[in-house]
């Protein structure tokens, strides 16, 4: 470089006609027009035009042999634009070169680099250097690092300690399988990467760092979707002498300056919370999107003397006959469409789906079974009126809110109709375990080291479904954006968890004996939370595509098109590592 950089592409405004200034940048476009090179010079900031005239000789032979994504310095005189455009923000001015020098070439990009472009993700991502230079790849890693700067100074404001936990180390519960890696030293040892650093977080407490928090890299090989990550971050946070209520008004707090800071939308506080039971009984979810209403009603005692056996068998014994009332929308269906809903709910378990458009001549796949009681009992119960698109599900209560609830989601989607711009609220009461069918026995809901609700610690063993916990999800748009629980401080109950989770002494022992261990030397009451930091960069950037706030994701297949990990590796590595491939 033979001149210093004294602005930046998207700064140069009307008021600085006359200046002498050095830019430093990208050629984003070149255009020859006779005695005139126009050359749009392009950083992360924007755009300026930069014009060379013939008769500057050794300057425009220069700019002529330019291409696209070349790499200038550029030092020259800024002058006010003859005609103006208005897309840009230094639309006013150009810069009539003085002095061009090429600080590399660059080959023809097979990517475009502008925003609006159709090209294949895994393309994008292969050449994600250029991919990078958008403005919205710019402008979402730029929102990201925002974010995360308001939340350390948040964190430090509130007396938190950022702590690093390692990545090498033990596994860690969370529900998902672990990324192992072999120690060579260690020979036919693993450590695996975190799924997160929970049992690390609350040893912290143990430790008496009081509180504590991390931006940290999570680790978990799970099925992708589009708001997961095989490596994903968290803000990850504990805190000691603390219980539920001192962890949510916390984290309110931290919400409602991000919300400030990063939406025109007013947060008021405090945040409403919703018990898990009503969020799976009215919305099919423990992440219920409450931007719309039409929840899902219960109308199994309507049809429990019925002659539709389908619907009258399913109204006892943990099973449900359930609906939902779209309003006003029947027009939008036809009896095509309403069979591609019957496919959708397939999806999830529910052997078909019935019908009623309601009106003066009502169309419905159950006609023949709606009496007027019926027909009463469901304008009484769902506020039944004309031009209502009314839909039914019954089966067993789990499968059935699933699918209805899923139902709510795509016909919302599909009809546009989201009402709010941002809905949120807390989902506490959560179950202490789920059972697994294919383990055959209980696995915990959240991780086995949340604090069971006092009135509950009796049932542990002997009605596990029935033990609720100190547990609460912060759901926004109706995404879980994070997780936390109450902690068990007491080895005894941490003991009776692992029990009731069926796990053996030995297992106990390999697996948490270490903690186990630390619970017993003076463990304060501690609580704690974790975000999914990607998932609140894509509400405040709105996108629901994770990869477009990360700078290398990872494709559907867990894949890295820039660097092709993961990869094979040499014989000989593997030889160290007493690793044979089969
Ligand atoms: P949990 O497992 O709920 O809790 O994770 C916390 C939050 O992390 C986000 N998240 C993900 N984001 C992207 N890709 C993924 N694969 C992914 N998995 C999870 C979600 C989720 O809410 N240790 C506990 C927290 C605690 O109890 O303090 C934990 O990790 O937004």
């Amino acid at each position: 470089m033979e001149f210093k950089r004294t602005n930046m592409c998207g700064d140069l405004r009307i008021e600085n006609v006359g200046d002498s200034v050095v830019l430093m940048g990208w050629v984003a476009k070149k255009r020859n027009l006779g005695s005139l090179v126009f050359i749009d010079l392009r950083d992360k900031t924007g755009i300026t035009q930069i014009v060379v005239r013939e008769d500057d000789k050794d300057n425009y032979e220069k700019a002529r042999s330019i291409t696209q994504e070349y790499v200038l310095e550029v030092k020259g005189r800024v002058n006010e634009r003859e005609s103006k455009n208005p897309d840009i923000a230094t639309g006013d001015i150009e810069i009539i070169a003085d002095k061009i020098n090429i600080l590399d070439k660059a080959k023809t990009p097979p990517i475009y680099i502008k925003d609006d472009d159709d090209v294949s993700e895994n393309l994008r991502l292969k050449y994600r250097y250029l991919d990078l230079r958008k403005p919205s790849v710019q402008r979402n890693l730029k929102l990201r690092s925002d974010i995360v700067r308001t939340m350390r100074e948040y964190m430090y404001d509130n007396d938190f300690t950022e702590v690093e936990t390692p990545f090498l180390t033990k596994p860690t519960p969370e529900g998902a399988r672990d990324y192992l890696v072999p120690s060579r030293i260690n020979e036919g040892k693993f450590y695996a990467l975190p799924q997160s650093p929970q049992l690390l977080k609350q040893i912290l407490m143990i430790g008496s760092l009081d509180r504590y928090f991390q931006v940290v890299k999570c680790f978990r090989d799970e099925d992708l979707r589009a708001n997961r990550q095989p490596e994903f971050t968290q803000l990850d946070l504990e805190m000691s002498f603390s219980n539920q209520d001192d962890v949510i008004a916390m984290n309110e707090g931290l919400l409602k300056e991000l919300f400030d800071k990063y939406t025109d939308y007013e947060l008021k506080l405090p945040i409403d919370r919703m018990d898990y039971s009503e969020a799976m009984s009215s919305y099919g979810s423990d992440k219920p999107d409450l931007r719309y209403g039409y929840k899902i009603n219960d109308i199994s005692s309507l049809f429990e003397n019925s002659d539709f056996k389908v619907f009258a068998d399913n109204t006892s014994d943990g099973r449900s006959v359930r609906a939902i009332n779209f309003k006003n929308i029947a027009d939008n269906y036809s009896r095509k469409q309403l069979d591609k809903l019957t496919d959708f709910v397939k999806d999830y378990g529910l052997k078909g789906l019935s019908y009623i458009k309601y009106s003066e001549n009502m169309q419905s796949s159950i006609k023949k079974f709606l009496t007027d009681d019926i027909i009463e009992g469901l304008k009484d119960k769902l506020d039944m009126a004309d031009g209502d698109l009314i839909l039914i599900g019954a089966d067993k209560d789990k499968t059935v809110l699933e699918a209805m609830g899923a139902l709510r989601r795509k016909v919302a989607k599909d009809n546009d109709l989201i009402e709010k711009e941002y809905a949120l609220c807390w989902v506490v009461n959560f179950p202490m375990f789920e059972y697994s069918e294919e383990e055959d026995r209980y696995v915990s809901q959240h991780h086995p080291f949340t604090m069971p609700n006092e009135e509950d610690i009796d049932l542990l063993l002997t009605e596990p479904e029935k033990v609720r916990t100190q547990a609460y999800d912060i759901v926004i748009n109706g995404d879980e954006m994070g997780g936390g629980s109450v902690r068990i401080n007491n080895s005894d109950l941490q003991e009776k968890i692992f029990e009731a989770l069926k796990l053996s002494d030995e297992d106990i022992k390999n697996k948490f004996g270490f903690f186990i261990e630390a619970l017993q030397y003076g463990t304060p009451p501690h609580a704690g939370l974790a975000y999914g930091l990607d998932r609140l960069v894509m509400l405040f950037a709105k996108t629901d595509n994770i990869k477009d706030i990360i700078a290398f994701p990872k494709t559907q297949s867990a894949t890295c098109p820039l660097t092709e990990a993961p990869s094979l590796v040499d014989e000989k590595a593997l030889d160290e590592l007493n690793i044979k491939l089969r």
